[in-house]
């Protein structure tokens, strides 16, 4: 069939979605709220459990039946094009297909993992990055991408820590608004935005013991106070879908809660696009103990507000019938037909079906630009923990280094657990950038010495041996991709015994020792590997790792991340936060204390804590100036403070504004993050920053789940972590008080 029987063009939107759902059948209509891996391009589908997959022909027959609305991980502009004209040019409506993918941190150029990424504070730098992930993927015929993964994670065994942000709600919503801002672009009709599909909707970060799939218990004021806000700020961003979670919270399961999809998101936040559910979420609703069988899972799941069906097929399969039988009502088929048009007309697919199927566009993939943002933002992600006597930066000549552990070399270790269409084949890993950046490559040893979780045979004995013959040793070990990431939860976040025992070997020789961890989370660090005078966090950086670190270990770059989680000193103590509550008897700074929040054998402090990040000159901040000891009800307060570089470089430090309500209604954190700054120091030089308070940024969760702030006195400090930094105090006034005349600066 051509596309002589095209429907009308209709100049307003509405009227065209409302033409056109006219003269859509049932059938048709549920082949809008159905989404299938795509097997016509991808073969099978790598990043899930295989469920449901069908058979290429007889997909290629559902989308010429319009029974299929979207599908996903299916790439390439020009195979696109193909499977696009089953739907455009053969099925009856000719209504266009969804490309989605999970493009999550990169798509043939990868960049940091979100986490690393989370590590450089800078929602603009992941602004860019989501920009550039997204140049690509529409590039390659994606449309849509099942990303930001806007998750607070708290729990560091959770493998899935690795996609998000981290454990802080502040710097998390900034994050998740930046990424959806990126990935979608100014208009999300050009052909090269990329639909955003924050996820995974809701508190998916909050499984119980942080194992994964896990069901959730928390409070409702939790839910809203820490795991609801990047949603909102991400759908405040412009995104026109989320992903129902597979978890559960309090009893209800995310893909079948009403108030969760419908109240909350619809009614409350006036979200405008669809529901898609998690890849089989809805069937999976019969395990959960939720739905009687899977027709059950289907009405409960449709009802409850998930639009469109991910993989089950369930939809497909009960819809029909449940509205013969009323169970679904006609009008709540219309609704989700209707979101999910609306967003593709918003796409602008409807005019131009093909825009984003350009095999000319391909050229743009892996240029030049996107290639130094890749370097960019891995510099920006590695974090100092560490650097004993100045060990770093190191010279590039005149010296031996021995670079020894599993993450040594080898491109397969550099994207991370979450990227499915990465270009190894461009990636640098780390003895290529080290090289590249020595003055004389051959100055560089390399030696695995172990692998990853088992012992290399002979592998001690030459790291030993590489280590005796040179002047430094870089030690890369840590966590392999296969260790974070989805269904990838750990008991343990430590560093594999066969790779502790090498560094205790290497550190043996008494030679200086450079820990580059390689991880997907906060790990609890032991022997050789805490102990090495200079250690950095180096995440799974991507396609540009090896010159990154290198950039960094170098000096030619100074390091400028800082933790996005907690490092705690054992993994016993997890969910470890900075932000947690004080309690009756607070965890003691130091020292054994009895009948205080501790362990027996462990205090609760963080062994390097959430916003630690060192630079190679030292900085502090040297002074906290308050412009009033009072906040006005509807007025503003400006915190000054003053940072000192006393060191030899220029860097770039990070001031942050942590703030404690002393007493409210609900017991507070002892600390929340409320601001930050990027600030150039030269060597020897100070800075001066000023953040601003308003009641907005003292207000929080009440009993009643609205937000407020209540009058009285605040701490407020400014620290280059979360554990540090001179404070001071200051009231917030009862609507209507004035500030006393004499209240003068209060230092
Ligand atoms: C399951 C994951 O939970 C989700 O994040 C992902 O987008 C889907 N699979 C599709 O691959």
């Amino acid at each position: 069939m051509g596309r002589a029987s095209t429907p009308q063009v209709v100049d307003a939107p509405e009227a065209r979605i409302e033409a056109l759902l006219s003269r859509m059948t049932l059938e048709e209509k549920i082949g809008q709220l159905t989404l299938y891996g795509d097997a016509i391009r991808m073969g099978a589908d790598k990043a899930n459990p295989a469920r449901h997959a069908l058979e290429v022909q007889a997909l290629r027959e559902e989308i010429r039946a319009g029974r299929v609305g979207a599908l996903f991980q299916g790439t390439g502009a020009r195979s696109g094009r193909e499977v696009q004209r089953l739907a455009v040019e053969d099925s009856r409506l000719h209504i266009p297909l969804l490309f989605g993918a999970d493009v999550i941190h990169g798509m043939r150029t990868v960049f940091p993992i979100p986490l690393g990424e989370a590590a450089s504070f800078d929602p603009e730098l992941a602004r860019r990055t989501a920009r550039a992930a997204a140049r690509e993927a529409t590039a390659l015929g994606i449309k849509w991408t099942f990303a930001p993964m806007v998750d607070i994670a708290r729990d560091q065994r959770w493998g899935r820590v690795s996609e998000g942000a981290g454990e802080d709600v502040y710097l998390g919503s900034l994050l998740a608004a930046a990424r959806v801002r990126g990935f979608q672009g100014s208009s999300v009709a050009a052909p090269d935005a990329l639909l955003a599909c924050p996820k995974h909707f809701a508190a998916y970060g909050a499984v119980s013991a942080g194992m994964d799939y896990n069901t959730v218990d928390l409070s409702l004021v939790t839910l809203w106070q820490t795991y609801l806000p990047p949603f909102k700020a991400a759908f405040d961003a412009g995104a026109l879908t989320t992903m129902s979670a597979f978890n559960e919270i309090n009893g209800v399961p995310a893909t079948a809660n009403p108030w969760l999809l419908g109240t909350v998101l619809h009614e409350r936040w006036g979200f405008k696009g669809f529901v898609v559910s998690d890849y089989t979420a809805d069937e999976e609703l019969v395990k959960h103990g939720f739905a009687a069988d899977a027709r059950d899972a289907a009405r409960l799941a449709f009802n409850a507000g998930v639009d469109m069906s991910m993989q089950s097929g369930l939809y497909q399969k009960y819809l029909p019938g449940l509205v013969r039988s009323g169970a679904v009502t006609m009008a709540r088929i219309d609704e989700a037909v209707r979101r999910v048009l609306t967003v593709k007309q918003a796409l602008g697919l409807f005019d131009a079906p093909y825009a984003s199927l350009d095999p000319d566009a391909e050229q743009r993939i892996g240029d030049e630009q996107t290639t130094r943002l890749a370097r960019e933002a891995a510099q920006r992600a590695v974090v100092l923990l560490r650097n004993d006597h100045g060990l770093l930066p190191l010279r590039r000549a005149g010296q031996r280094i021995a670079l020894i552990g599993p993450f040594a070399s080898g491109r397969d270790e550099l994207f991370g657990p979450w990227t499915l269409y990465g270009d190894e084949s461009r990636a640098v890993d780390l003895a290529t950038g080290l090289r590249a950046a020595l003055a004389d490559p051959a100055s560089l040893i390399v030696v695995h010495g172990s692998r990853v979780e088992s012992p290399l045979p002979g592998g001690i004995a030459a790291a030993v041996a590489a280590a005796r013959q040179s002047d430094v040793v870089l030690l890369a070990v840590g966590e392999s991709t296969g260790m974070s990431g989805e269904a990838q939860s750990r008991t343990e976040i430590t560093i594999p015994a066969p790779q502790l025992a090498l560094a205790q070997a290497v550190a043996r020789t008494g030679k200086p020792l450079v820990v580059l961890l390689r991880n997907g989370r906060a790990l609890a660090l032991n022997g050789a590997v805490r102990d090495a005078p200079a250690i950095l966090v180096t995440w799974f950086l991507g396609s540009q790792a090896g010159n990154a670190i290198a950039d960094i270990l170098f000096g030619k770059v100074a390091p400028s991340g800082h933790l996005p989680v907690s490092f705690p000193v054992e993994s016993g103590q997890e969910p470890f936060y900075y932000d947690h509550k004080s309690t009756g008897r607070p965890s003691p700074e130091r020292g054994d204390v009895a009948f205080t929040a501790r362990y027996r054998t462990t205090g609760n402090l963080a062994l390097y804590p959430f916003g630690h990040g060192l630079t190679y000159s030292p900085l502090r901040i040297d002074s906290l100036r308050l412009d009033s000891a009072q906040l006005p009800w509807d007025g503003r307060l400006v915190v000054h403070a003053r940072v000192v570089n006393a060191g030899q470089r220029d860097a770039v430090a990070l001031p942050q504004l942590y703030i404690h309500d002393r007493v409210a209604s609900l017991t507070r954190p002892v600390r929340e993050l409320k601001g930050f700054r990027q600030v150039k120091v030269a060597a020897g030089a100070s800075s001066d920053v000023e953040f601003e308070l308003t009641r907005a940024d003292l207000a929080f969760v009440g009993a009643d789940l609205e937000r407020r702030a209540e009058p009285g006195w605040f701490d407020v400090w400014v620290g280059l972590s979360s554990t540090q930094g001179p404070g001071s105090a200051f009231e917030l006034l009862a609507p209507g008080a004035v500030v006393p005349p004499a209240a003068a600066a209060h230092n």
